[in-house]
C-alpha cells in the first residue's frame, strides 16, 4: 500500500504537468520537499547532492539562516508598498549602499528589477536613451533572457526565429574574436557580453580580448554592458567576474544569487548615466515590483554572508578538486572558471543518460542551454570537499555505466 505522501505527490504531479504551464515535452518534474545548504531532498524524503544551485542562485546555499531571519523581519514591517522609485525603502538602500561600496566608484547607482531578463531589458534602454543610438551588439552564443529585448539579442537563430520580429539594428559578430571588434563604431549604442559565457557551457574569453572590446568601446562611445547574472558573486572566486579581467564596464547587470533566493535583478552604472531615465520621458524604466523590499532583505543578508563568511574564498581550491577527478575517457573535455564547471560529453543523448544515472543515485544536475552535450556544475559555493568527492564518484560510475 502506499503511503499518503506518495499518493499526495502522484497528484500534485499530474497536477503540474495539466496546470502548470510547460515549456518542455519532458519537463524535470522532480518533486522538491526541502532545500537544505547544498542539499535538496525529494516528497519521498530521498537525499541529493545540487550541483545546479537553481542555475547559479543559490551561491551560498539554500535557506540561509541570515537570508531566513532577514525575510522574517522585512515581513514583520512591510511588504510591497510603492511602485519603483517612489519612497525611501530601507532594505533597497542599504543593498544600493552595500553593492555600490564593492563596486569601482563609476558604478554607484543601482536600478532594481524583477528579473535578469528585465535587467537587460532596462540596461538596452539605458544605453539607447543615453547616447542616442540605436545598434546593439551581442555576441554568438550568448544567452541573455527570454523576453522579447533579450530574445533578440540571445546569440542563436533557433532561439530566435519563431518569434521574429525582434530588435532592429541587433548585431552577433563571434565571442572572443578580435575580428568582432571592427563591427563596433560610433553607430553602436551599446555591446553586451557576459564576461564568461554560461549557457555556451562556460566559455572563457581572453584577457586581451576582453580588455580589447573596452578600449574599442571607449573609443567609439558605446556602452559597455557586463552579464554577471551567472558570473557574479564569487562564482568565479572573485567577486564579480570582470575583476579576473581588471576592466569595468559601463553598466553592470546582475541577478540569480543577487536575490538571496528570491527574485531580484539589477543593472548598476555611473549615477550620472541613470539620470537620463529622470527626463523626456520622466519614467525611462517603470516596474511595479522591482527591487521588492522582501527580496532586497533577502539578497542584502545574501551579499553580506557571502563576504563576512568568505564564502567565495576557496572556489579556485574546490574547481582544482573537481577537475583532478572528472577524468574518464567518456568525459571529452572539463572547462571551468571558478566553481563553474561544464563536463563535455560526446552528445547530448550520452549527457542525457549519465544526468539520469546522477539523479537516481542522489546527484541533482543538468545540461546547459546552448550547449546540451555539457553536464552542469555550479553548486552553492558552500560545497564540501566530501560533497565533491561523492559528486563527482557518482558522475565517474554513471560515465562508467554508458
Ligand atoms: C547570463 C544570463 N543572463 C540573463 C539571464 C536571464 O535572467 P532571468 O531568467 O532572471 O530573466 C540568464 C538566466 O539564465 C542568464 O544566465
Amino acid at each position: 500500500m502506499r503511503s499518503l505522501p506518495e499518493i499526495i505527490s502522484v497528484t500534485e504531479r499530474e497536477l503540474f504537468l495539466k496546470h502548470v504551464a510547460q515549456t518542455s515535452p519532458s519537463p524535470l518534474a522532480f518533486e522538491i520537499a526541502k532545500a537544505e545548504g547544498c542539499l535538496l531532498y525529494d516528497v519521498k524524503g530521498k537525499e541529493y547532492i545540487d550541483l545546479v544551485g537553481g542555475i547559479s542562485v543559490a551561491n551560498i546555499g539554500h535557506r540561509h539562516p541570515k537570508v531566513i531571519a532577514a525575510i522574517k523581519a522585512q515581513l514583520d514591517a512591510y511588504m510591497h508598498v510603492m511602485v519603483y522609485g517612489e519612497f525611501v525603502e530601507s532594505p533597497q538602500v542599504q543593498y544600493a549602499k552595500l553593492l555600490t561600496g564593492n563596486l569601482p566608484s563609476t558604478l554607484n547607482s543601482v536600478y532594481f528589477t524583477n528579473s535578469g531578463a528585465e535587467a537587460i531589458e532596462g540596461s538596452m534602454k539605458l544605453a539607447k536613451r543615453a547616447t542616442n543610438r540605436t545598434q546593439i551588439i551581442a555576441f554568438k552564443d550568448a544567452y541573455h533572457g527570454s523576453t522579447q529585448g533579450a530574445l533578440s539579442i540571445i546569440g542563436h537563430e533557433y532561439w530566435r526565429n519563431a518569434f521574429r520580429p525582434l530588435l532592429p539594428d541587433v548585431l552577433h559578430p563571434d565571442y572572443n574574436s578580435f575580428e568582432s571588434l571592427n563591427e563596433i563604431s560610433e553607430r553602436t549604442a551599446c555591446v553586451i557580453v557576459e564576461t564568461i559565457q554560461a549557457e555556451a557551457g562556460i566559455v572563457v574569453p581572453s584577457k586581451e580580448w576582453i580588455r580589447g572590446l573596452r578600449k574599442k568601446c571607449t573609443e567609439t562611445g558605446t556602452l559597455l554592458i557586463l552579464d554577471e547574472i551567472q558570473a557574479g558573486f564569487g562564482r568565479t572566486g572573485k567577486l564579480w567576474g570582470f575583476e579576473n579581467f581588471e576592466i569595468t564596464p559601463d553598466i553592470l547587470v546582475l541577478g540569480k544569487a543577487l536575490g538571496g533566493g528570491m527574485p531580484l535583478g539589477a543593472f548598476i552604472a555611473d549615477k550620472k548615466l541613470l539620470d537620463a531615465f529622470t527626463g523626456d520621458p520622466v519614467l525611462g524604466h517603470i516596474t511595479t515590483f522591482g527591487g521588492h523590499p522582501v527580496c532586497c532583505a533577502a539578497g542584502l543578508a545574501a551579499m553580506k554572508a557571502l563576504l563576512e563568511e568568505k564564502l567565495f574564498h576557496n572556489a579556485i581550491q574546490k574547481e582544482k578538486l573537481l577537475k583532478s577527478l572528472l577524468i574518464h575517457k567518456k568525459i571529452k573535455a572539463v572547462r571551468s572558471f571558478g566553481l563553474w564547471l561544464a563536463v563535455e560529453f560526446d552528445s547530448f543523448e550520452t549527457n542525457k543518460k549519465v544526468i539520469d544515472e546522477c539523479i537516481k543515485n542522489g546527484l541533482m544536475t543538468d545540461w546547459f542551454l546552448l550547449t546540451s552535450n555539457c553536464l552542469r556544475i555550479s553548486p552553492p559555493l558552500t560545497i564540501s570537499e566530501d560533497q565533491i568527492k561523492k559528486a563527482c564518484k557518482l558522475i565517474l560510475q554513471a560515465s562508467d555505466n554508458l
